[in-house]
Order: C-alpha cells, then sequence, then structure tokens
C-alpha cells in the first residue's frame, strides 16, 4: 500500500487551471519532495491532498483512505501531521499551551499529551521558552512549534508545506534534521518546497511541477541525468596525456592544465574507458571524479523549457 495515491488530480480556481492532471505516488517510508516555483500549484496540490479543498476532478488516497470521501478523510487526518502553509500557533498561548490544544484535538489523553510535548519542545530546541507566549517568538520559533503541534499524535505521515522557507539557518538546519530522524523512524514524508538545495539533501524521489503539472518524477540523481551532456569526468594522469579520439564515449574533451574534462553522456562507459587508456598507456591516475550537473542546472532546463 503507497503512503498517497494520486490520479488525474485536476483544480481550477474559476477559470483558471491550478493544477491540471496530476498524477504521483508516495512510497511508505520515502521522504517525496514536491518541488517547483512559485504559483506552480504546490499549495493547491496539498490543500487537495489533505482534503480541504476539493478537486474538480482526480482520485486522492491518503494511507488507502479515499479523501473525498468524508468520513474516510477523518480516518486519514488521524493518521497524518500536517504543516500547511502560513500555518500560525495560537499567539496568544504559550508553546506548552498549543501543543495541549493539538493533543485535545487529536483525542490524546493528559498523560500522553504532557510526556509527548516535553518530548517535542527539547526536539525542536523549545523546552526553555515552553512557558512564553507565541508571540514573542520568532518566525524559526514559531515554525519549529508548528511542526511540533504536527506531530504530537506521532503520526506515521507528515504533509509539510514548505517546512523550512524563510527561515534562519539554524531552525531549517532543525526541521531539516528532523524530517531525517522521522524517516529514519519509518515514517513518510510528503513535503513542498521551492529550495533546490533542500530538495537534493532531503528527498529520495522529487517530483518537479510547474504550472500545474508534474513535468518530471524520479530521484534527485537521476533527474540530474536528464540533462545529457553537462555530466562529465574529471580525470588527472600523471604523466598528463589524453588523446580525445581514443575515448568513444565522449562528446568533447576540454584539456585544461593538469587536467581534462570529459563530457558524455554515458559517464559509467566513460570512466570504464580512461581506466583502460591509462592502463594501455602507463599511465598514473592522479584522480578521476564524476561531475554531476546540479539539481538547479536540471530545474532550470525544465522549467524553462518552453515560454508559454
Ligand atoms: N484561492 C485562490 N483563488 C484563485 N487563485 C488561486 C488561489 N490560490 C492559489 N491561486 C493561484 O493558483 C496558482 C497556484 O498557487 P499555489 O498552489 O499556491 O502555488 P505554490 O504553492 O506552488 O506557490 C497560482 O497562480 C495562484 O495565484
Ligand atoms: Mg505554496
Amino acid at each position: 500500500m503507497k503512503a498517497i495515491e494520486v490520479v488525474g488530480l485536476t483544480k481550477y480556481y474559476g477559470s483558471f487551471l491550478a493544477v491540471d492532471n496530476v498524477s504521483f505516488e508516495v512510497r511508505k517510508g520515502e521522504i517525496f519532495g514536491f518541488l517547483g516555483p512559485n504559483g506552480a500549484g504546490k499549495t493547491t496540490t496539498v490543500r487537495t491532498i489533505t482534503g480541504i479543498l476539493r478537486p474538480n476532478s482526480g482520485e486522492i488516497r491518503v494511507l488507502g483512505y479515499d479523501m473525498l470521501d468524508e468520513r474516510e478523510k477523518i480516518r486519514a487526518r488521524e493518521r497524518t501531521g500536517i504543516v500547511p502553509e502560513m500555518a500560525n500557533p495560537y499567539v496568544d498561548l504559550t508553546a506548552m499551551q498549543n501543543l495541549r490544544l493539538m493533543g485535545e484535538l487529536y483525542g490524546m489523553g493528559r498523560r500522553e499529551i504532557e510526556r509527548r510535548s516535553v518530548e517535542l519542545l527539547k526536539l525542536f530546541d523549545l523546552y526553555e521558552k515552553r512557558n512564553v507566549k507565541v508571540k514573542a517568538f520568532s518566525k524559526g520559533m514559531k515554525q519549529r512549534l508548528i511542526l511540533a503541534m504536527a506531530m504530537i499524535s506521532d503520526p506515521e505521515l507528515l504533509i509539510l508545506d514548505e517546512p523550512t522557507s524563510g527561515l534562519d539557518v539554524l531552525s531549517a538546519r532543525l526541521i531539516k534534521d528532523v524530517i531525517r530522524e522521522e524517516k529514519r523512524k519509518g515514517k513518510t514524508i510528503f513535503m513542498t518546497t521551492h529550495n533546490m538545495v533542500d530538495a537534493n539533501e532531503l528527498c529520495e524521489r522529487i517530483g518537479i511541477i510547474r504550472k500545474g503539472r508534474l513535468i518530471a518524477i524520479d530521484t534527485p540523481e537521476k533527474l540530474k541525468q536528464l540533462v545529457k551532456g553537462s555530466v562529465s569526468v574529471e580525470v588527472s594522469f600523471e604523466p598528463m596525456k589524453l588523446d580525445p579520439s581514443e575515448i568513444a564515449s565522449a562528446t568533447r574533451v576540454e584539456l585544461m592544465g593538469d587536467k581534462a574534462r570529459v563530457f558524455t553522456n554515458d559517464p559509467d562507459a566513460t570512466v570504464k574507458e580512461l581506466v583502460h587508456y591509462a592502463e594501455r598507456n602507463n599511465l598514473r591516475i592522479v584522480s578521476l571524479k564524476t561531475l554531476s550537473p546540479s539539481l538547479e542546472d536540471v530545474f532550470i532546463k525544465l522549467v524553462g523549457e518552453g515560454n508559454d
């Protein structure tokens, strides 16, 4: 069973098509990233899969429950922790009171709420501030509390809309560490982000959304391979010599000082050829490494394609 299954999801605001026939699956136990620029349709997707917005068409299953069925939706929500975009804790309540309120909403017992709240306050480095009203919190502290609130019932699935966006470095790092730790404990995380670095660091699979359409879905490394020709192998031999005509898999070779940059569509073949070349010519390999395009290259290539 998949954690999330979305088939043909379509959502209009009036006549504006915000999400266009999007289909994807989130496997149990993975960190899945939904990456796209502002206005791409990430929040709309999150709001439909969490049952806040009703799609115009499409099927949505969360933890096996049909999100278009009111009763099943409630079941799914009981087992899911959600961080909506621009969520806010109650600012006139303390961190502890916000957590209590959330625990009560989930129908947890008093003792369990206290135990779990203390655990989460410590995890998110808010324990010292537990009795301070949230209005005195920084943006990063508020966002850490929001995530703690979403995790109060120890949900098996977390759905996070831009969990680290616009935060100070330390808060963002802490949140990323918690996301990884939840994954390690077997939890599933679906998160949106417009930040390629975060997507690359955290996610095992990424869906790239642009203007309401899912334009790619794969692992970060495989997405990087989409940028054909910009994968290269950097090699340094001693003594340095390289005859480009002997590396059949190379699309282009740049010689620079004591090394060469060999561009290729097949880095595996190129590395093997370079090793054989060195053996045949009695050269010592000083260094040999594959340089991948960054996820940013992929993003620019995919998102930049077409000018509609
Ligand atoms: N309530 C709404 N009414 C009309 N248009 C909306 C509404 N919410 C979002 N949009 C539009 O839908 C598109 C997708 O928005 P959104 O899902 O918030 O994107 P993202 O989260 O990727 O930035 C944007 O063009 C946005 O302006
Ligand atoms: Mg958004």
